[in-house]
């Protein structure tokens, strides 16, 4: 197969385009109050498709963790005991508010992410309205169940708030991300501290500030701040009594060291390296389209669910990719601000580095061949921005570093095969389990499949994103615990008490 060069580069201005806001100093918020932090430094926040700096927030430390973690101990009995449904009548305002900002949240995202707006960052702010909106109507389902000891004993169970959350999130889909913890944490009664991705925080203190309009101080509290400085003492603080995670698996294993210091509750949302499996009756364009969304190239594939691995029937390898191509060269890179445009930026330098050395190590790896993209102009409009071309390399085999390492931006391998349980097998081969996607009109051979795949997460002749209600989360190295559910909040979220009374009364 030739090398075609896929993806045109948008070096036009559409009339559609929102403009970049000018340098502003952001605060934090502990307690209902806008603060700095204790240390009075600042950490700069470039918006990643022009490498310009549009922002500060504080950086905070140890001193500001311990002041949040204070404020939400201090809010955490009085808000446990508002009546659950109350608390969802709260989220639910707190829904309609975000509601009434998506464009402004729109905005703040794509500046902040380099996710181009019309695909990605107005779609994210929408979905954070429906996560508020879901968990707000939950409130009457933190239900206990009753045990049948005999007519001598009353024994019920009670879900009860676990106390202060730590929660920490990453930068990839950071309102979505947060929101996922914020709503299902408060429903249930419980207080949180969070700290935001130290490249992406605006849209989640956004998010913080409008819950400050509806609920009590104390309840919600945001921080900024480095991992190491901030993320570590929230981990480890004494008084916090849940820890929630979503970011990479080597860190998801420091959190789950310090929560095991003190027995803490750990939700684990961690990385994964997803296959995509395509049977040969599933050679058509409605496939291809999956696949293509499975992978999330729209989000420069900055997604923990990205179908990376493309699992191809020998008999439609070289058509299927063919086809993909040419689908590929269709999406526009550049300007996230600009509603023409269907692929932003990756986050960072580090990252942009980063991505850019797999690319480098595919091109030079013997046997594996480039047959779309690769590494990205090093002039005009896409070298202003950390911008990467949508990439695939053909001819590789699962045991590569490329089809096995979580890569985090746009580079899919395609892996020939033949025998169904051998594709099954490969696609196991993976020390991630986080999703999974199969592409066939035979549904019981889709759905057995389904059932053999080693992940949290299957569908079938789909590559959707997460939807409220769906249980999220992965087996393996991918992370413990669910969200975006009832039972995740559930689980997550709340603790078990029995209570057993005698109805017998002593004579
Ligand atoms: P990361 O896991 O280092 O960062 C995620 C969050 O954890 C950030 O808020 C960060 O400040 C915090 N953090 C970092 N070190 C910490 C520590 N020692 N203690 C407490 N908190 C800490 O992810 P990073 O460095 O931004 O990205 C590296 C790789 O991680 C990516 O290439 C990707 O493979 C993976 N990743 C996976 C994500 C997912 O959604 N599963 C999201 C982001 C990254
Ligand atoms: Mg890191």
């Amino acid at each position: 197969m030739t090398l075609s060069k896929s993806t045109q580069i948008n070096n036009s201005k559409s009339a559609q385009k929102t403009e970049y806001t000018s340098i502003k100093n952001h605060k934090m918020i502990i307690d209902g109050q806008l603060v700095d932090s204790h240390g009075l430094d600042r950490i700069q926040i470039e918006c990643p498709a022009t490498k310009e700096i549009f922002a500060t927030v504080p950086r905070g430390n140890n001193q500001d963790v311990n002041f949040a973690v204070k404020a939400a101990s201090d809010a955490f009995r009085k808000w446990s005991l508002v009546e659950p449904r109350e608390r969802g009548k709260l989220l639910l305002r707190i829904a309609d508010a975000i509601e009434n900002e998506i464009e402004n949240l729109a905005n703040i995202i794509a500046q902040e992410t380099g996710n181009a707006i019309r695909t990605q960052a107005r779609p994210e702010a929408k979905l954070v309205a429906d996560i508020f909106r879901y968990f707000g109507g939950l409130g009457g389902e933190l239900k206990g169940e009753t045990i049948p000891l005999g007519e001598n004993f009353l024994s019920y169970t009670r879900r009860e708030p676990i106390g202060v959350v730590g929660a920490i999130i990453p930068w990839n889909a950071p309102v979505l991300l947060g929101a996922l913890k914020i709503a299902p944490a408060l429903c249930a009664g419980n207080t949180i501290v969070m700290k935001a991705a130290e490249d992406a925080p605006l849209g989640i203190l956004r998010i913080a500030e409008i819950c400050q309009n509806f609920i009590p101080k104390g309840v919600v509290n945001l921080i900024t701040g480095f991992g190491e400085e901030c993320g570590t003492p929230l981990i480890e603080h004494p008084h916090v009594r849940k820890i929630s995670f979503t970011g990479s698996t080597g860190v998801g294993k420091l959190i789950m060291q310090a929560a095991s210091e003190r027995i803490v509750p750990v939700s684990l949302e961690l990385g994964g390296k997803s296959p995509s499996i395509v049977y040969p009756d599933a050679n058509e364009d409605w496939a291809v389209e999956g696949v293509m969304a499975a992978m999330r190239f729209t989000r420069q594939s900055q997604s923990c669910t990205a179908g990376s691995r493309l699992f191809l029937h020998e008999k439609i390898f070289d058509s299927f990719l063919e086809k993909l191509i040419s689908k590929l060269k269709n999406l526009k890179i550049g300007d996230p601000l600009d509603e023409a445009n269907d692929i932003g930026s990756l986050i960072n330098r580090k990252q942009y580095s980063r991505v850019l050395n797999y690319i480098q190590e595919g091109m030079e790896h013997p046997s594996s061949e480039l047959i779309c993209g690769g590494m990205p102009p090093e002039n005009g409009e896409m070298s202003k921005g950390y911008f990467t071309l949508p990439t695939i390399f053909s001819n590789t085999t699962n045991e590569w570093r490329l089809a096995k390492e979580e890569i985090f931006g746009p580079v899919l391998t395609a892996i020939s095969w033949k025998d169904e349980e051998n594709v099954i097998k490969m696609a196991n081969d993976s020390h991630y389990g986080l999703a999974g996607y199969i592409w066939t009109h035979d549904i019981g051979k889709g759905l057995k499949t389904a059932h053999s795949l080693e992940a949290g997460w299957v569908q079938v002749n789909q590559g959707l994103g997460q939807m409220p209600g769906q249980s999220y989360g992965g087996v393996k190295q991918s992370g413990i615990g669910r969200e975006f559910s009832l039972n995740g909040m559930l689980e997550s979220f709340t603790q078990t008490k029995n209570v057993t009374v005698s109805l017998s009364t002593p004579s």
